[in-house]
């Protein structure tokens, strides 16, 4: 079944120019790109994005990075768009992401992982409700 996913490029691979070879990776994958937008968050916008993580000891860290540069949110729809996304990402610490993965490939650390994905239905529809709504990604 066709399904949305939120896809975002994070401020480390927009800083190492891969944005371009990201967005093929996701076209030979077969999703189609429903909505695109280059954003700036503020430090406030990434907390409230990030919210569900407000207890974990890299909340502050996460959020300074993900408000340090651009970023490009993604809608994107393919067949089992969320674990297909997660599959093509690879695991969040790149150091142990399996080679040929979008983090393996250019994540820095476990917080500098390049890409971010919805981790399930319930999430992706909060996720891209946040974009939606609250950033402008119409
Ligand atoms: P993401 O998929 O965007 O979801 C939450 C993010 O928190 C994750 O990718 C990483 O960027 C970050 N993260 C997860 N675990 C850690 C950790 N142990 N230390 C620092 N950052 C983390």
């Amino acid at each position: 079944m066709r399904e949305k996913t939120l896809a975002i490029i994070k401020p480390d691979a927009v800083k190492k120019r891969v944005i371009g070879k990201i967005i093929q990776r996701i076209e030979d994958e077969g999703f189609e790109i429903i909505k695109m937008k280059l954003l700036h968050l503020t430090k406030e916008e990434a907390k409230a994005f990030y919210v569900v993580h407000k207890d974990k000891h890299f909340y502050d860290s996460l959020t300074e990075f993900m408000s340090s540069g651009e970023i490009v949110v993604m809608i994107l729809e393919r067949e089992n768009a969320i674990a297909h996304w997660r599959e093509v990402m690879g695991a969040t610490d790149p150091a142990l992401a399996k080679p040929g993965t979008i983090r393996r490939e250019f994540g820095f650390s476990v917080e500098r992982n390049a890409v971010h994905g919805s981790d399930s239905r319930a999430t992706a529809d909060w996720e891209i409700g946040f974009f939606t709504e609250k950033m402008g990604l119409d």
